[in-house]
């Protein structure tokens, strides 16, 4: 995410950014006990947001903690800080931790009081010459543990493998797991082989993206699509991979392995599927955040 803006929310309150404290004993510090969302926001509108809060619900729901804010409650404070930042193209980061205890101990505490946080940044958009080449990616062995749909703040073993990539000269890391192409370290992915989109189907070994779903329903009526497995050997057969998140929309992969996929250059598919993003982004009512 890029620089945030200055405004924060943390536990009912709306307060500088540099001012919020959360406690060293807060179980997200020390055992990553807690989850995330983010939300991107167009125009000051935030897309689909229900749909974020809804996996906000299963995330929480699968790690036992009850959701501390309600549905409106949510919508209110992304609003909030969307009007603190003076709308426009952003990313409203949330997260709640199992909060703060008196010592360290793995167990739940009988009565946990959830940490809030929030905070808006700038959406960082592709540049130029991201549009026009494409990305680099490299191939990884999935090193995660086997509950990945579960968007949890333990993001250790994502940051090691963007890391990797990194140091490897790509942009993102494609994970593999048994010969099996799951996602990107911090995307879903699609493949296009023989005009047909594919993506892998939904499982504890990907997190359900909500961008994946927005490009699976904008493909309706014009480019056939398919739930299915993908071999990460498929990739040498594909014309086009496109990598998909809240952060960074939907953009094409042109390199794997320093390899070109397809042409290796941004294909006609995801030129037309970025397009109509783009426009059902724009098309977003100006309205209520739900
Ligand atoms: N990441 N898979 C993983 C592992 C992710 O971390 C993400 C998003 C996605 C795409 O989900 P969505 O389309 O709902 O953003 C898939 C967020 C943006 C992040 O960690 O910053």
């Amino acid at each position: 995410m890029s620089e945030p803006f200055p405004t924060c929310y943390l536990d009912g309150q709306y307060l500088p950014l540099r001012e919020a404290r959360i406690s060293p004993l807060d179980r997200g510090f020390l055992f990553a006990d807690g989850v995330y969302e983010v939300v991107p926001v167009h125009r000051g509108r935030p897309f689909r947001l229900r749909e974020h809060l809804r996996r906000m619900d299963d995330s929480l729901a699968a790690i036992h903690l009850a959701n501390p804010r309600g549905e409106a409650e949510w919508a209110a404070i992304v609003q909030r800080l969307v009007a603190e930042a003076g709308a426009g193209e952003l990313l409203v980061y949330l997260q709640v931790t199992r909060g703060a205890e008196s010592s360290r101990n793995h167990l739940f505490p009988a009565q946990p009081r959830p940490t809030v946080f929030a905070f808006a940044s700038p959406y960082p958009a592709p540049s130029a010459a991201v549009l026009e080449r494409g990305l680099g990616a490299v191939t990884l062995e999935d090193i995660r543990w086997d509950r990945c749909d579960i968007k949890s703040v333990a993001l250790l073993a994502n940051v090691l493998l963007r890391q990797e990539a990194s140091n490897q000269g790509a942009d993102e890391a494609l994970l593999v797991r048994n010969g099996i192409l799951l996602e990107g370290s911090s995307s879903s992915i699609f493949l296009c082989v023989g005009g047909m989109l594919i993506t892998p189907p939904n499982s504890h070994l990907i997190l359900p993206g909500t961008t994946r779903d927005a490009v699976l329903e904008l493909a309706q009526g014009w480019l056939p699509s398919q739930v299915s497995d993908i071999e990460s050997r498929d990739i040498g057969s594909a014309e086009e991979l496109w990598i998909a998140s809240a952060g960074r929309g939907v953009l094409p992969v042109t390199r794997v392995d320093g390899e070109p996929v397809g042409e290796g250059v941004p294909g006609r598919l995801w030129q037309e599927m970025y397009v109509r993003l783009q426009q059902h982004l724009d098309e977003l009512a100006p309205t209520p955040a739900l």
